[in-house]
């Protein structure tokens, strides 16, 4: 394990089961209607190549650019885009795939502004979620593992760019983050 890692929240094998289930759940859901997987980056990288690996309908990808955090533990609120879509979504059903939910600013403003580009559907698939955490009421509809208030690196989550290879959620030992 990472030395900097004080625990597994959520081991390899663990994420693996997850992602199958939520891979298959789209697969029903979405059959014959060709959803497109925006994948919001960075941190839903890991994740929304598993996730597509898992899901066997007709599908599109795209990712758009969105920064939150800087490199502190907590948000700062403020939602800028860094990359928009290449695709058009007019009349597509998309699926945003994120690696966490957490004070919910993100997919809110992704939501709204996304709307406004006249999409069949937007839903939302999250690996983790930690509902305590929430600012906006916002809800995924397709969750991996609800976590409690912890600070997790790991499968795509960073801590000042570090730990997103780790393949699985770790928690991070505190004087890493305090130094
Ligand atoms: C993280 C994560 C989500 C967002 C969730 O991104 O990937 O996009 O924060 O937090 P929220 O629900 O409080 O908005 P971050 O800004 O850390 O960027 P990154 O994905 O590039 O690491």
């Amino acid at each position: 394990m990472n030395p900097d890692i004080e625990s597994v929240l959520v081991t390899e094998e663990e994420i693996k089961i997850k992602v199958k289930e939520i891979g298959n759940r789209i697969s029903a859901d979405f059959s014959n209607l060709n959803p497109m997987f925006i994948g919001i980056l960075k941190g839903s990288f890991m994740f929304m190549s598993d996730l597509m690996r898992n899901v066997d309908i007709s599908c599109s990808a795209d990712f758009m650019g969105v920064s939150s955090y800087g490199t502190g533990t907590t948000s700062t609120g403020a939602v800028s885009i860094t990359k928009d879509l290449q695709e058009n979504i007019e009349n597509r059903n998309v699926i945003l795939v994120e690696d966490i939910l957490d004070s919910g600013m993100t997919l809110n403003y992704l939501i709204n502004i996304l709307s406004v580009r006249n999409p069949a559907s937007i839903s939302t698939a999250t690996f983790l979620d930690k509902p305590s955490r929430r600012k906006k009421p916002i809800y995924a509809d397709y969750v991996g593992v609800e976590i409690p208030n912890v600070f997790v690196v790991g499968y795509g989550l960073d801590y000042a760019e570090k730990y997103r290879n780790l393949p699985y959620i770790g928690i991070l030992k505190p004087e890493i983050y305090a130094e």
